[in-house]
């Protein structure tokens, strides 16, 4: 891959990077999952008239909606807009992203037919992606971009489910009643997430985070049975490219040592987990988290005691990003998380 890293810029000093290694860090960097979309104004007035999807497949808006958090707040990250269920689309998949709902499939899928209609994913399918990384590789200069893709599990169970859902019941019975299936299913979804990841490094990502959002829904020992398997594939094929890996699940406090043994340099952490009981599970990796993403509707003076907690826990781990323990809630003031960045980024490291 020389012809595509000679292109890319010198990201050495990068505290976001140095901290994904394990590196000594100039301050404890920060980024916010779902910095790129719904809490900002200037988001909500390029995206008017124009679907989820439809945006995603855009290059000149991918490119300015993802670049928007990163001017705002001056995070150490950017990461690409896009969808977990993007590369589904672009395959071929009937699914639409709802607004105020998440991603609806219009078939479900529920048999090993099903599971061979859905075609692997090549570079082909999505030109409109390796356009939008480099084009945001060239403007983000010396900050990194992180690309993703969603884990087997999580996107299985808008596969099979046909939406959003609380139980995962379907994708559960799938996974304990019909294993040739589920085992099909989740080679299929790892062969394209894998692919969509390499995609997005090929063109210039520097990270990579693998969301298994809703992993937290399985025992120990389902997820290490059915799960971690496929999720471990992609995070290897990942590991083969040269970048960090980030891997993170909701109420995964069970399943934080698997996570890092399934492959990823740094483990995210959701807040109900305190750093101080993730890290010794973690091993020597590092972690990443995990602010209440409501304490940012609380006065500053609150809001930024608990976040000196929180690095002050980080730093028992190998390396700490500092983040919120899930995505931006979309009511959140872009002020208050100004001022949260400001907070973390001149914290005494
Ligand atoms: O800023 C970023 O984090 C980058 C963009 C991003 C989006 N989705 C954009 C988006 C990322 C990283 C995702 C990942 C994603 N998508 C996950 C994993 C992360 C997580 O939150 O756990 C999941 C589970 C999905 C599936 C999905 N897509 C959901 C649950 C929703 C939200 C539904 C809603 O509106 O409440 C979406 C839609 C979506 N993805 C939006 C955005 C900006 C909102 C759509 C819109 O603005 O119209």
């Amino acid at each position: 891959m020389a012809a595509t890293e000679t292109t890319r810029p010198d990201l050495s000093g990068s505290a976001f990077l140095r901290a994904a290694r394990g590196e000594p860090v100039p301050h404890t960097p920060v980024w916010f999952m779902r910095q790129a979309g719904r809490s900002l104004p200037e988001y909500l007035k390029v995206r008017e008239g124009t679907g989820m999807l439809e945006s995603c497949m855009d290059p000149g808006l991918v490119v300015e909606i993802t670049l928007q958090p990163v001017r705002r707040y001056g995070v150490d990250a950017a990461i690409f807009f896009s969808d977990i269920v993007l590369p589904l689309k672009a395959v071929g998949v009937d699914l639409d992203i709802k607004p105020g709902v998440g991603p609806v499939v219009a078939r479900p899928v529920r048999t090993l037919a099903d599971v061979e209609a859905i075609p692997d994913l090549t570079p082909e399918h999505v030109p409109f992606i390796s356009q939008a990384v480099r084009g945001l590789v060239g403007e983000l200069g010396s900050t990194p971009l992180i690309g993703f893709a969603g884990a087997p599990f999580t996107v299985a169970s808008y596969l099979v489910e046909g939406g959003p859902s609380k139980e995962h019941a379907k994708t559960k019975a799938m996974m304990f009643g019909a294993p040739d299936v589920w085992d099909a299913l989740m080679r299929k979804i790892a062969g394209i997430s894998a692919a969509y990841l390499d995609v997005q490094v090929a063109a210039g990502a520097s990270a990579v985070q693998l969301f298994d959002s809703w992993a937290g829904a399985l025992t120990p020992a389902d997820y290490a049975a059915h799960v971690m398997p496929h999720s471990a594939r992609v995070l290897a094929a990942a590991g083969e490219l040269g970048v960090p890996r980030i891997h993170f699940g909701v109420g995964t406090s069970n399943l934080l040592t698997l996570m890092g043994e399934a492959g990823a340099d740094v483990v995210g952490v959701d807040w109900r987990t305190p750093l101080a009981s993730a890290i010794p599970q973690v091993g020597d990796r590092g972690v990443q988290g995990n602010l209440d993403p409501t304490l940012v509707f609380a006065p500053t003076d609150v809001m930024t005691a608990r976040a000196a907690e929180v690095i002050e826990a980080g730093r028992a781990a190998k390396g700490h990003i500092f983040n919120l323990g899930h995505g931006v809630i979309p009511s959140t003031d872009p002020d208050q998380l100004k001022r949260l960045t400001e907070f973390v980024q001149s914290y005494p490291v």
